[in-house]
């Protein structure tokens, strides 16, 4: 069993954007630039902005995050992005989910500029994704393929189970294994038997949020196991969707949480900004 180490991976992606930052700096005098935009006082979204955060100023970005009240309104979301949409220091804009019930989240993602969609969560991206077009990509799933690159394992005419359904994970992690000519199952919630599935996969990701959801009868032989899932334990620790202890005895490689994926969301939520900047600095040239 080898562990896919996606910490290390990132560091050495996070490097990359330093040096790309630079470079841009000297041609056109100006940095990437993110902006958040995080409502409410969840503590897990407030962690993860965070994260983000440090890691922009890491790469040397410029980032800004707009903290609303969990009462805040759909129009003062709304004008935010509208201002960030034209703000030309702005190259991609985040909104950390989930928003507030009173909030149309469906409406405030079509609001962004697709140009700055650097989640990819925007209708115009998804259709992009699903069509093989180049565009943005939603970050988590983006991570895992540069993971499985990373490490030479090759999807095409592998069998791989998704269990997730998710708009940010699950749909676009599926979609990006058919780009890549892998056969591609998903799962959900409303899935029959499981096992069944989970039995049949070369390469088996998950994404839930259950605790010790996939267990070692489910899987077979060999299996390459991607653990999307972050869960707080009981103890605290932070831990994934798999049993980890017992099933990787299975598995020819895995990721481990924290350490696999979670760290590669990161990175690439800097590449896509980096991306976005590019392509900006080309259209002012
Ligand atoms: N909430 C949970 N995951 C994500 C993510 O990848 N991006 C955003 N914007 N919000 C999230």
């Amino acid at each position: 069993m080898q562990l896919l180490d996606g910490k290390k991976l990132s560091q050495i992606i996070q490097e990359r954007v330093y040096s790309q930052v630079k470079e841009l700096k000297s041609k056109t005098g100006s940095v990437p630039g993110l902006a958040v935009i995080l409502v409410g006082h969840d503590p897990a979204s407030a962690a993860y902005v965070n994260m983000k955060k440090k890691a922009c100023d890491k790469v040397g970005f410029y980032s800004v995050t707009h903290e609303m009240p969990e009462d805040i309104s759909q129009d003062a979301i709304e004008n935010t992005i509208k201002m960030m949409n034209t703000n030309p220091n702005i190259d991609g804009i985040l909104i950390q989910l989930p928003l507030p019930p009173q909030i149309e989240t469906t409406k405030i993602l079509e609001l962004v500029e697709p140009s700055k969609d650097v989640d990819g969560f925007h209708p115009f991206n998804v259709g992009r994704l699903t069509t093989g077009l180049d565009g943005f990509v939603p970050c988590t799933p983006l991570g895992v393929m540069e993971l499985l690159k990373e490490y030479n394992i090759d999807v095409k005419g592998k069998n791989c189970v998704v269990v997730g359904a998710s708009n940010i994970v699950g749909k676009p992690m599926a979609a990006l294994l058919l780009n890549a000519n892998a056969t591609v199952e998903i799962c959900h919630i409303f899935t029959d038997d499981l096992k069944k599935h989970t039995l049949n996969a070369d390469i088996l990701l998950v994404g839930v949020g259950v605790i010790n959801l996939i267990k070692e009868d489910m899987v077979k032989d060999g299996v390459i196991i991607i653990d999307i899932g972050i869960n707080r334990a009981e103890n605290g620790t932070l831990v994934g969707d798999v049993d980890f202890d017992n099933v990787s005895k299975k598995c020819s490689y895995i990721t481990p949480v924290p350490g696999g994926v979670g760290p590669m969301t990161i990175a690439m939520l800097l590449s896509n900004t980096l991306k976005a900047a590019q392509i900006n600095a080309d259209k002012r040239a």
